[in-house]
């Protein structure tokens, strides 16, 4: 029997850093996804394999430990902790194949964990539901990481745009936000654990500064949702070039991150901003028309990706 899973990355539009003191947030899912196939092994050991990034290991489930055949381990233990929480420690092959690269900045560790669980539970015919399995994801993310948002689990899970509101509701919003988007992003990682404690340290120096921008960035995310309601893409783009100088006030921008958006306003884009930690890593921009134009401004000195949101979110199924 064999079992197959897939789920998308997502991109954070809004809401980055402010959400960690309850502001909204709005992320929405994107049309690049990790691919997991799970079969029977044909020996008594399980491998795990990524060949897009040349990467082979044993697993030892019962122990969530693995050891090494080929390549650098990185996603290796959100699918440890996933078999440690849903498989019977019988050998299996697990392959992943991924058109997410990695420090991209599209959460591709959420969607690879989604996959997992979903092809997990069908391998093993286990009853579950988009609630239960972002939950479930969640929980995997929780425990590799020690602190994670559900952002990523939940929009990798459902798909589309995700609304967070202030005391952490969850509104799927059901717009067809299909305009093109470019992401840049850099070969510098940010340390999102690093990028939180530095801005709560800013904060804690300067609360009556940071506070009030912290709430703005908050009303800004629900100006945002109601002009991604109306389709108004030159108020998202406005909202979008807002919010990065907010992310500017809290510190989390780098210099290749604003080369990376002014280039890209000055290629035609309606609006770019960091998105994620910042630190290191990734904007979006938003660029009608204008796609090929940004794309190539930002590859003089950055990589880049051409995205667009999607209604699509996990899939899973069994060939017997
Ligand atoms: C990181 O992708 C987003 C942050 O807001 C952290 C979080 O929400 O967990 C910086």
């Amino acid at each position: 029997m064999i079992a197959k899973a897939s789920a998308p990355a997502k991109a954070i539009l809004f809401g980055e850093h402010s959400v960690v003191y309850d502001e909204p947030a709005i992320a929405g899912a994107v049309n690049k996804r990790a691919y997991i196939t799970i079969k029977e092994s044909e020996d008594d050991r399980s491998i795990f394999r990524a060949p897009n990034i040349n990467f082979e290991a044993e697993l030892l489930t019962r122990e969530k430990k693995y050891s090494l055949l080929k390549g650098k381990p990185g996603i290796i233990r959100y699918i440890l902790e996933s078999l440690y929480r849903a498989h019977d420690h019988t050998p299996i092959d697990i392959t992943l194949s991924s058109n997410v690269p990695i420090g991209s900045g599209l959460g591709s560790s959420a969607a690879v964990t989604v996959a997992t669980l979903a092809a997990l539970y069908r391998y093993h015919n286990v009853r579950f539901n988009k609630k239960s399995l972002a939950h479930d994801a969640h929980m995997v993310e929780q425990a590799v990481q020690g602190v994670a948002s559900p952002l990523d689990t939940l929009v990798s899970t459902y798909g589309g745009m995700v609304y967070l509101s202030r005391n952490k509701k969850v509104e799927h919003f059901n717009v067809n936000f299909n305009v093109p988007f470019v992401v840049g992003y850099t070969t510098k990682h940010g340390n999102t654990g690093k990028m939180v404690k530095d801005v709560r340290s800013l904060k804690n120096r300067n609360p009556k500064i940071i506070n009030p921008v912290i709430s703005a960035m908050g009303n800004l995310t629900n100006y945002a949702k109601q002009a991604i309601l109306k389709r108004d893409f030159n108020k998202v783009g406005e909202l979008m070039n807002i919010n990065h100088g907010f992310l500017d006030v809290l510190g989390v921008n780098t210099l290749e991150l604003s080369r990376m958006v002014y280039n890209a306003r000055e290629a035609g884009a309606i609006g770019s901003k960091t998105t994620g930690a910042g630190g290191g890593g990734s904007i979006i921009a938003l660029c009608p028309g204008k796609v090929e134009q940004v794309a190539e401004a930002i590859e003089k000195d950055d990589n880049v990706l051409k995205i667009h949101f999607t209604r699509k979110g996990v899939s899973s199924r069994v060939y017997k």
